[in-house]
Parts: structure tokens; sequence; C-alpha cells
């Protein structure tokens, strides 16, 4: 009498079929599809968090996974893709006013997450290997160490960066340096969040280890998302941090979402337990080897038209590259006016900006669905409007 389930009797499905695009088929287990049906655990299915577990186990071999303080102890949740999940820790740990680390410049969905909320945002620099340690060293010798230990100090208690495949960049943060700030970050009781869709999108093996992988402590976030490897539409991501944080997310997302929907995570269950880790990892070396290829393609079309006029650094995983205009002020009307009416498009540099109002002389450049002909036509189109805009 207590429980407010609707009765099942009157959901209409009852079996899942899935056909791969290899032709193989899959059933999802009836009784999987019967749960997937009716309201389900928030953290999302147990054996999707066991398998999600397991591979990050072998993967980044966390330090958490041992540890005996049971608030710092690894815990997931299966989230609406990573952006879910980085939404929900930036609204529980950042209010109006804090500073926060943010890496620059960075995905425009953080921004668009940390503007409403109103802190105060510290630009951490960035360049061809992520986010400089000493960058981050200058913002805090505004405070000691011990700082951190005052809830009334305004020292920043969270760090936000994408280490792989950077989003607008395509750059990737060393190991050597994510050492640096892990212990900057350690010695100033900081968050890292660690937001990094392109982890499986590296073209260089063996991958940089994370900072869940060196996180001894339990400061870690980690957001990981299916998006980029099996299907950005099914909305399945999941959040690796410490159990105390992970249960303020966990309790977000009861009265916000309930849980991820049911029959994405059934689905992709289905698929990741027939390939199993070893299937999975291999599927994700396949996709890194396409946009790798097509990051070559990118940069030859670069090469060829845009040498003398754009500078650009190799990007080193993801789908993005990161083109600078030096004798051009600012992006933003250049591709929202003259490329518009060329039939190309771009996104100006100033939408990955803390002030999107200030003049940016960058562009970020897509190759992930573009064939290399029309990679090499955009180019050429770029190129010609650059001309022109000089000529005036
Ligand atoms: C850096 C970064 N983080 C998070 C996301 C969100 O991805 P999703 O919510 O689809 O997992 C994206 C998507 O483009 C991204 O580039």
């Amino acid at each position: 009498m207590a429980g407010a389930w609707p009765n099942p009797e009157f959901f209409l499905i009852k079996d899942i079929s899935l056909t791969l695009k290899d032709g193989s088929k899959l059933d999802v287990d009836r009784s999987l599809v019967t749960r997937a049906m009716q309201y389900s655990s928030t953290s999302g299915f147990p054996e999707l968090i066991k398998w999600v577990k397991d591979l990050q186990e072998k993967v980044h071999k966390p330090p958490t996974l041992e540890i005996t303080d049971e608030n710092k102890q690894l815990d997931i949740i299966i989230t609406n893709g990573s952006q879910d999940g980085i939404c929900k820790t930036l609204e529980a740990c950042v209010s109006a006013g804090d500073n926060v680390l943010i890496e620059v410049p960075t995905y425009a969905g953080t921004l668009a997450i940390l503007n409403p909320l109103k802190p105060k945002i510290l630009p951490v620099e960035s360049d061809k290997d992520g986010i400089i340690p000493g960058s981050i060293r200058r913002h805090l010798s505004k405070w000691n160490p011990e700082d951190s230990q005052n809830p009334k100090s305004s020292i920043p208690k969270i760090l936000h960066c994408v280490p792989n495949g950077g989003n607008p960049t395509g750059s990737q943060l060393t190991w050597e340096r994510k050492k640096a700030i892990y212990k900057l970050c350690q010695d100033y009781d900081i968050i890292i969040m660690e937001d990094d869709p392109y982890f499986y999108l590296q073209f260089s093996k063996p991958y940089v280890p994370s900072f869940l992988s060196m996180d001894v402590d339990g400061r870690v976030m980690r957001f990981d998302t299916f998006t980029k490897v099996m299907s950005s539409g099914m909305r399945i991501g999941c959040l690796s941090g410490p159990r105390a944080l992970v249960n303020k997310i966990i309790q977000h997302q009861q009265v916000s979402a309930v849980h991820s929907s049911g029959l994405s995570q059934v689905a992709l269950f289905t698929i990741l337990q027939e390939m199993g880790h070893t299937g999975f990892l291999q599927h994700c070396d396949k996709v890194a080897d396409f946009y790798k290829r097509q990051r070559d393609a990118c940069l030859a079309a670069a090469n060829k038209h845009l040498s003398g006029l754009a500078e650009w650094v190799e990007p080193s995983g993801g789908m993005f590259v990161w083109l600078k205009l030096p004798q051009i002020k600012d992006t933003y009307k250049l591709i929202w006016e003259k490329a518009r009416e060329k039939e190309v498009l771009f996104v100006p540099g100033n939408a990955f900006m803390i002030d999107s109002s200030v003049p940016c002389q960058y562009l970020r450049s897509a190759y992930s669905l573009v064939s290399a002909e029309d990679m090499d036509k955009a180019f050429e189109r770029l190129s010609a409007i650059i001309k022109e805009e000089l000529k005036q």
C-alpha cells in the first residue's frame, strides 16, 4: 500500500531485440526488460554499474577502491551522459561568489552551467600539453594551504579540466603535469573534476594515466561517457568519485531525473556484456583510429589552404582542431556573417572563453562528421574569406 509505482500490467513492451550494424542480434534478457519498464535504482542498474566499475578497475586501477575510509571509497552513479554529472556536481559544489579554477579555453557546456551560478572564475591557462600547473599555482598564491580548512575562506574548492582531446583545443594533459596538479590540489585540498569524454579517443597508446588512477585521497570526480563511442542519444555516462560526494549526486538525481532511462541502460548493458571489456576496448581503438585518420585529413586540408593564414597544434585526441587566425581580430563576425554566406560553418572561439564579449582570434573546427573532400572545400572557403577580410 505504500509504493507509488504504476501497475506494470499496462506497460506495453515485453521483449527487446537489438540488431547491431554487423548483423548480429541480441535479445535483452526479459527480466531486465521488465525491470527497465518500471522505476529502478537511482544510481543505475547494478549490472551496468558493476560492468563500469570493473572497467574502471581494469583501465584506471583507482587507489580509492582499496581505501579504508568509506566516505572516500570509489562509488559510481550512472548519469544522463557526462553533462548531467558535471551539471549536478557544479550545482552541488559552487555557490555565487565562489572561486573556481577552470581551464581556458574550455567546453562551452561547462560555462553554460557555471554562468547562472555566478562564481568567480579563475582562468587556468593551457597549451598543447593541457593546463599549466604554474597558472594554478599563481591563482592559489593568494591563499595558504591552511585556508582550505577554514570553511569561511574564499579558497577555490574545485578545478575543472578536460584532460584528453580538449574541447575545443584537442590538447592532452601530460602525466608530468597531472602529477604536479594533483600535488597542488592535495596541498590546497581541491576537488578535481576530470571531464574526460575523449579518454578513449587518444591517438597514441598507452593511454595517459588519469587523475582517477592517482587518487589516493578521494578528491577526483571523474566523468566518463558512452556518447563518443557507442551512442550520444542513449544518454548514458558515469560519474566515478568518492562515496560521500557521489551520494550527494545520487540525492540530486533522486529529485531530478529519478534515474537514467532504464531502456537505455539495459540496451547498453546487453551490448557491453556481449562485448566484454576487451571487446569494448577494441571497439574504442577502432573509433580512435577513425578519428585519427579524420584528424590527418583535416590537417592536410589546413596545411594546403591555411598556411600563413592560421596557426594550429596537432590534436592528440578527440574531434577538434583549434585554429588561431593571427591577422583577424575577432572571428565572430567572420564566421557568423562571411562564412555562413559561403555555406561553411565553424564555432567562433569566444564560445569557449570566460568572457565571450572579448574579441577572439580563434575558431574550433570539428572533423568528426565531414569527409576529407568536404574538409578540403571548407578550408578552401575559409582561406578565401580570410583573404577577402584582409583586403578590406
Ligand atoms: C568536454 C565535454 N564534456 C562533456 C560533454 C558532454 O557529453 P555527454 O553528456 O554527451 O556525455 C562534452 C560533449 O561534447 C564535452 O565535449
